[in-house]
């Protein structure tokens, strides 16, 4: 069997190593094509190397530009591929412009498209990744929603067939890498940060960063945190702070420490040990439960509702009255705080990935690994 592996950013070589080891596991070696969309040391390369990936097969080099533009010059690149390599089944992870074009130009080659991490729905069509998610899975002919209220979004929209609720692969990864990242991270060391003394924050989603007033606001709640805090930057972040001319009012935050984006076992170690995470990420609100962290969403709304519903994570939105009045709480009140870092993991058991893998060449060894009329 020939699996081919379309990725492009950090969270999607996250997320796909553990299927790409299930597939290594079972003596199948996947073609990898990486679109590039991501391209900093930081971003990329590093995942590939702390999570001991195969060489790349085809790096596309396709980098930043505007959506079309992005969507389009991967598309054309990754079809190129598709076409000399002709793969049983490309499979995607997520939500990204990357995932879309992969989707799209695999399909339309009738080659049968795998969507990792399928069925969340945000319901606000003004994200891109609500887009790239939607049209993604009803290009895909195998869907591997991580929930079973994913698997409804997907009924919803008349998606039933081949639908595997799996467990989300975020989870096979923290597992596989959180004692690693335990031992081997001298993190908070460097930075000086005591053990559930600080906050770890990251935030780099295009509703908060790419319009001046929504910056200041996420930099009020920065201002006003009344803990140590730490904060990862995604480069698009840096890019507007700089742009807007905000960066050195960011800088110059006391309490808070700006890095660079780190790599995967520094920042499990980071998260395993803060106090509370406060993110507008996708991947790091799912880790947060798992690592049993409090997490405050700056966004508001969530594709991943499970974790509000289990009590880990709420939606704060840029509101830093709000944003603060929580992290207040987690600080005075014991029990609030037992009971959010207590909440439940609903992403699975860490086997997501073996259970792809086998799925997926079950489907192939009985022929029914195909784009049908
Ligand atoms: C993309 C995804 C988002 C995901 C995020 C993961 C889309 C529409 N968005 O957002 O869903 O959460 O990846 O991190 O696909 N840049 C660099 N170096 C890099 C990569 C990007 O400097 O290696 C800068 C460039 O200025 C670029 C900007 O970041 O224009 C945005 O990058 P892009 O890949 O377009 O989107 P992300 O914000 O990373
Ligand atoms: N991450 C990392 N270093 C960082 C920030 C995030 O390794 O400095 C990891 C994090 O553990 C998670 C993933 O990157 O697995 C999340 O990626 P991101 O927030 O960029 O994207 P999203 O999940 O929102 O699509």
């Amino acid at each position: 069997m020939k699996p081919a592996f379309v990725f492009g950013t950090r969270p999607e070589i996250i997320k796909l190593a553990p299927v790409i080891r299930a597939f290594l596991d079972r003596g199948v070696k996947p073609l990898l094509i990486h679109t590039g969309q991501h391209y900093d040391y930081e971003m990329s390369s590093v995942f590939l190397e702390e999570l001991e990936m195969p060489p790349i097969d085809h790096h596309l080099e396709v980098g930043s530009g505007t959506q079309a533009e992005q969507t389009g010059l991967a598309m054309i690149k990754i079809e190129k591929v598709l076409r000399d390599e002709r793969p049983d089944v490309v499979l995607v992870q997520g939500d990204t412009n990357t995932v879309l074009a992969g989707a799209l130009a695999s399909v339309k080659l009738k080659i049968p498209v795998a969507h990792v991490e399928a069925g969340l729905r945000s319901f606000d069509r003004t994200m891109p990744e609500e887009i790239n998610r939607i049209l993604a899975d009803h290009a895909s002919e195998v869907l591997f929603p991580p929930t079973e209220e994913a698997r409804k979004n997907l009924e919803r929209e008349g998606i039933t067939k081949n639908v595997y609720v799996v467990g989300n692969t975020v989870v096979d990864a923290v597992l596989q890498n959180a004692e690693v990242a335990e031992r081997k991270s001298d993190v908070l060391k460097r930075f000086g940060l005591k053990p559930k003394e600080y906050v770890l924050v990251t935030a780099h989603r295009a509703e908060n960063t790419d319009s001046r007033e929504n910056l200041e606001r996420l930099i009020e709640i920065l201002e006003g945190l009344p803990i140590r805090a730490v904060y990862p930057m995604h480069p698009r972040t840096r890019g507007r702070l700089e742009e807007f001319g905000l960066w050195e009012r960011v800088a110059s935050i006391e309490n808070l420490t700006v890095t660079k984006p780190l790599g995967y076992l520094d920042f499990l170690k980071l998260e395993r040990n803060a106090f509370a995470i406060m993110t507008d990420s996708g991947g790091v609100q799912e880790e947060a439960i798992i690592l049993n962290v409090p997490c405050l969403t700056l966004r508001y709304n969530t594709e991943r509702p499970e974790t509000v519903a289990a009590g880990g994570n709420v939606l704060v939105g840029l509101e830093k009255e709000r944003a603060l009045r929580y992290l207040q709480r987690l600080l005075e009140d014991g029990e609030f705080y037992r009971k959010m870092a207590g909440a439940a993991n609903p992403f699975g058991d860490g086997k997501a990935g073996e259970r792809i893998a086998e799925i997926l060449m079950g489907l192939h060894e009985r022929g029914e690994l195909m784009v049908r009329g």
